[in-house]
């Protein structure tokens, strides 16, 4: 029996709903696999657990978490009860630095089912390689002078090493793919940071000769998204602009409730983490509506990276045949709440045990 040790931080806002949603049908996998089984050991880092703490995680909070096999998040931020850029650089993005996660994979495609916001939508399939580990979030920088002449500086930090990094599994990924790579630039705009970015793409694109490649500016590639996201197939971008591109990425596929990450670790030095595009929604908290499917997919992801891909896909395929037949949460247009689609899509899964 293969035993996978997953630390869960559902975190804050929807986070505690999607969570427990996504477990109880990981659950169900391992009951039909016979060979797997999880471990689960659950973490209350959240803006809560700030409030009675001081922090965001306790300082042997890295070290309890680096003997997991991953990490399983759902989402961190109450701006209610902590500032945002303390709670999430005191946890999601310190875990991301420490743990050197440092590609975030976004996948992109249609959901039978869920209707997509264009008009005339194609039949896409993408995926966002996003630098996860630097570029413009950065702590370099800060505040000087007061009153009207106060300024705020912000420096990008890109190094060869990172940049070549996301580019080399970008490539990777797109060989196993439709062959093609997209990176998004703004060497026209940003003249230090960019036009490296552009040199050192084209660079790595030298050992690729079956892979094609293009480089397109980030806005124009954020208005490709919603008028052709069937042209692409892997788009290497950094941090921040991954991180747009992928709440269109989502927004084209219906919702950003839908949309599954995995934060990895490539030297196998410490756990990858696995937690959906979304936020902690706020607006929607305790209502019972959250969508399930991106931290369900989310699950998927963490399948595939433990080469469990055929429960992997069977677990897409068991959420699509629900979305397909109309079971459906609020975001994507439909009535059921996250409990109805979860327990459909544990029930089928059982039927296809
Ligand atoms: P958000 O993704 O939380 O919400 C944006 C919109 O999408 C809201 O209308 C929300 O209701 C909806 N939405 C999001 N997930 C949904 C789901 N599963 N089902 C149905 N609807 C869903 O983004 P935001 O409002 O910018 O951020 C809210 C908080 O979450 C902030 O504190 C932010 O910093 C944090 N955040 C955390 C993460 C993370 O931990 N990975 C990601 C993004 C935002
Ligand atoms: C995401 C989120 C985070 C990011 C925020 C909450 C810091 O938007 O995971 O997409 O920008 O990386
Ligand atoms: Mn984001």
């Amino acid at each position: 029996m293969k035993t996978l040790k997953i630390a869960t931080i559902p975190g804050d806002g929807i986070g505690t709903e999607v969570v427990p949603a996504a477990i109880e049908v990981l659950k169900t996998v391992s009951e039909i696999h016979g060979g797997l089984s999880f471990a689960f050991t659950d973490f209350p880092y959240s803006c809560e657990y700030y409030l009675e703490h001081g922090v965001m995680m306790p300082d042997e909070g890295l070290e309890k978490l680096k003997d997991f096999d991953s990490i399983f998040l759902g989402a961190v931020g109450n701006v209610k009860l902590v500032p945002d850029h303390i709670s999430l650089w005191g946890l999601l993005i310190k875990i991301r630095r420490e743990f050197e996660q440092v590609i975030n994979i976004r996948p992109a495609k249609v959901i039978p089912g869920v209707r997509s916001p264009l008009v005339h939508p194609k039949d896409f399939d993408l995926i966002v390689v996003r630098e996860n580990s630097e570029g413009e979030y950065s702590e370099v920088g800060g505040r000087i002078y007061q009153g009207e002449d106060e300024l705020a500086i912000q420096n990008s930090i890109f190094s060869r090493k990172g940049s070549e990094r996301a580019m080399r599994y970008a490539f990777e990924l797109a060989s196993k793919r439709k062959k093609h790579v997209t990176s998004a630039t703004k060497s026209n705009g940003i003249v230090h940071s960019m036009p490296f970015w552009d040199e050192v793409f084209k660079e790595v694109a030298k050992d690729y000769p079956a892979i094609s490649t293009d480089s397109q500016h980030i806005d124009a590639l954020a208005a490709f998204f919603v008028t052709h996201p069937e042209r692409f197939d892997v788009i290497v971008a950094s941090n921040l602009f991954g991180d747009v591109l992928t709440d269109i990425g989502a927004a084209i596929m219906g919702s950003v409730g839908i949309a599954p990450a995995a934060n990895i670790n490539v030297n196998g030095k410490y756990p990858s983490m696995f937690e959906p595009v979304h936020g902690s929604a706020p607006d929607i908290i305790g209502k019972g509506i959250a969508n399930p499917i991106g931290q369900i997919w989310t699950a998927k992801m963490m399948l595939d990276h433990f080469d469990e891909t055929e429960l992997g896909t069977l677990l897409l395929d068991v959420v699509e045949s629900v979305s397909n037949d109309g079971i459906l949460t609020p975001d994507i247009g439909g009535k059921h709440s996250t409990k109805e689609v979860t327990d459909e899509i544990i029930n089928r899964l059982k039927q296809r045990a």
